[in-house]
Order: C-alpha cells, then structure tokens, then sequence
C-alpha cells in the first residue's frame, strides 16, 4: 500500500472514530468490518465483541428477516439513503434492551470489495420528549375541557339538587323521600367526580397548614368503611403514636390516601388484607399502604404514574390517580416509590418531610 493511501486511510479512520454518531462498516456478507467508538457506547460493547460479528446482532429478533432483504437489496443497487422508510427503527444492546434509532447508509468500495457505511443516531431521548409534549398536550387540553365541562354541568347539578333537597324537605311521603335522597347522593358523586377532574386540570396552589397525618389516613379509611365491610377485607392500621405535624395541604393528602386505598381495594376483588402504617424515619413520616392484591408486573410498574396509563377497562379507570399521588408528594418535598410482586400484592411508600412545622412541634431526636 502506498504511504499516501495508508495516510487517507488513517485519517478516514480517525475522522469516523471522533464522530458523535454510531459508525458501523459492514461488508458484503454482513459482517462489521469497522466500529467508532461511539456506536460501542450506543450498543454497549467491546471492539473485539463486534469485528467480525454479523450485524444482525446489533438488530432485535423481529427486525432480522426483515434486514437480511433488504441489505441483498442494497447491495444489488447500492446508493446512500435512510434506512427503514417509514417504519421506526430500533438498536439492540448488548443486554437485551432496544432503542430508537435513525440510520443513514452510504455504499462504500473498499479494497475488499463493495461495503456499507451505517451511521447511527441514537432518538430515544427526542421520542421521549415528543411524548412528554404530546402528553402535557393532552393535559392542557383537558384542562381547558375539565373547566367548561364543570361550568356547564355545575349549573344544572346544582338546580337538580337544590329542588331535591327542597322537596325533600316538603314531603311525608317514605318512598319519595327515599327516591329524593338517592338522587342528591347521586349528583354529589357527580359533583365529586367533577371536582377531582377539575383540580387535577388546574391544580389549585396547595394550602399548608400543620397536620396531624394519623388524622388524615383515619378519615380517609373512614370513606370506605362501608365499602370493606361489604367485601372481603381485612384493615390492619399500625400509626405510630404523637408523631409530629407536617405542614401540608390537607386536602391534597386526603386525595392521596382515597387513590391509594381504592387502588388497593380494586387489586383484591376476592379479598385479602390492606394494611396501612405510618412511622417516623429520621425528619420524615413515612405512609405505607400495602394490599395482598394481584399486584404488577414489571412493565405495569414502570407506567403506573404516567398520565392515562390504566390498566383497568374502559370507563373504570382514568389512569390519573398516581400521576395525581405523584403531583402532589412531590410538591410537599416528599417521595413515592412502590414495590409490587405479581399475584402477591403492592406497597407504596411515602415519605414527607416534618420540615418547619415538625421541627417546632417535635422533640429533639438527637441522643436517643
Ligand atoms: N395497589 C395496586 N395493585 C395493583 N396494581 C395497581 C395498584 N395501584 C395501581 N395499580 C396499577 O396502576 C394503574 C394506574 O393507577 P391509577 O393511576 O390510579 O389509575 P387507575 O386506577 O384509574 O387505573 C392501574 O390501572 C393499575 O394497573
Ligand atoms: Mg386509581
């Protein structure tokens, strides 16, 4: 080889090891011939892993067959485009998980004969980011819809129940009276429901105040007493006793413990036990609430705070409930995490710091 090609081919070597994309130089057959740097890192290998290797292992399973055609395609009329069309294209990492990614392909003869470069852009991140807005679309969107909605319903509602409760008050008659009360319970739910919605659409700024967090999960059991005595649920409450106050929006953590504690009762349709425990951890209260219910899988468990993710049928679930749990704790300065087995049940943990309103109230917990 003359110095002169040695020297372009250095420098050809040089220039694809410091680009910020994945490079990949295949051969006729499919095999890498060359790799940077940077798609080592993309895939998670070592150099000598890859050289010599077919290309198909960079390529998940079901994108294989599809691959092997198309690179005899290329190969027969080589000419440098984008690889994939339409169609979304993914990585395969060493360890099994895949990415998206974005492939140019040039034709390249090299002195081994015909070759084709493969440049990688790695588009995970952009994905996430175009779901992250389509999401927050949605959620203004829903907004805007949650507002006229609870105007335009609101008004009505509110005559209905104005007018049941006024004859309500005029009648002797059991049966209308019976018949009057089921309809005022019945346009509360209503006005329930409407008022979640709307104060998950416009978050109202929280009121802080000092709580008494035991308080709190006591009244929020208390809504469902009714509902567990019907069903085949066991409650084992452990509170820990004079634990300091929190400053917090009462209401808001009243919210959190109803879409713990019906997320729970919906996992354990035929029964089981739901426990709950509040404890102090260092300058935190920690909340647990756990069920022996059918619990999650893995993927469920990475979804369960994204918005509208519901695994529940149509008209059961909202798939709002966590991503609400989430909001708020997080604005309290706390932390939600959760564990959960499949068919063996699910905790999640919540801790918030006491902050100021501990502080002042508590006793000092050095030197215990
Ligand atoms: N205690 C639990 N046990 C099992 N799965 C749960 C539990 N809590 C939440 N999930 C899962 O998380 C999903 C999202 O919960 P959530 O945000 O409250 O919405 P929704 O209850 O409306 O479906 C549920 O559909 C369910 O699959
Ligand atoms: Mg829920």
């Amino acid at each position: 080889m003359s110095q002169e090609l040695h020297d372009s081919e250095e420098q050809f070597r040089l220039i694809v090891e410091a680009a910020p994309n994945g490079m990949l130089l295949v051969d006729e057959r499919g095999l890498i011939v060359m790799v940077n740097g940077s798609a080592l890192k993309q895939f998670g290998y070592e150099r000598e892993e890859l050289l010599g290797q077919s290309v198909e292992v960079l390529i998940p399973g079901s994108s294989r067959s599809d691959h092997r055609q198309h690179h005899a395609g290329f190969m027969q009329a080589p000419q440098a485009r984008s690889m994939g069309g339409r169609r979304e294209l993914f990585g395969l990492r060493k360890d099994g998980s895949e990415f998206a990614v974005e492939i140019g392909l040039t034709p390249i003869q090299t002195a081994r004969g015909m070759g084709v470069v493969a440049s990688i852009v790695d588009i995970s991140e952009r994905k996430r980011l175009e779901i992250q807005l389509r999401q927050a679309e949605r959620l203004a969107e829903l907004g805007t819809l949650a507002s006229g909605m609870a105007h335009e319903i609101g008004t009505p509602m509110n005559v209905i129940l104005g007018r049941a409760e006024y004859l309500l008050q005029r009648t002797a008659d059991e049966g209308m009276k019976k018949g009057l009360a089921t309809i005022v319970a019945q346009v509360e739910r209503i006005t329930k429901v409407m008022n979640q919605l709307l104060s998950f659409a416009r978050r109202r700024t929280p009121e802080r105040r000092a709580v008494d967090v035991g308080a709190i999960v006591e009244e929020s059991l208390e809504m469902f007493q009714e509902r567990i005595a019907q069903s085949r649920i066991t409650v084992d409450k452990t509170i820990a006793a004079s634990l300091p106050p929190v400053l917090a929006d009462r209401d808001q953590l009243i919210q959190v413990l109803i879409n713990l504690v019906m997320n729970s009762l919906h996992a354990m349709p035929e029964g089981g036990t739901l426990r709950l425990s509040l404890a102090r951890e260092n300058d935190y209260v920690c909340l647990k609430v756990a069920d022996t219910g059918h619990g999650m899988t893995e993927e469920t468990r990475l979804k369960v705070f994204d918005p509208f993710f519901t695994t529940k049928e149509f008209g059961k679930g909202t798939g709002l409930g966590l991503t609400v749990v989430k909001g708020i704790i997080e604005e309290h300065g706390g932390t939600i995490g959760l564990e959960s087995a499949v068919e063996q049940g699910t905790t999640f943990t919540i801790r918030l710091p006491f902050g100021e309103a501990g502080a002042a109230g508590s006793p000092s917990s050095t030197g215990n």
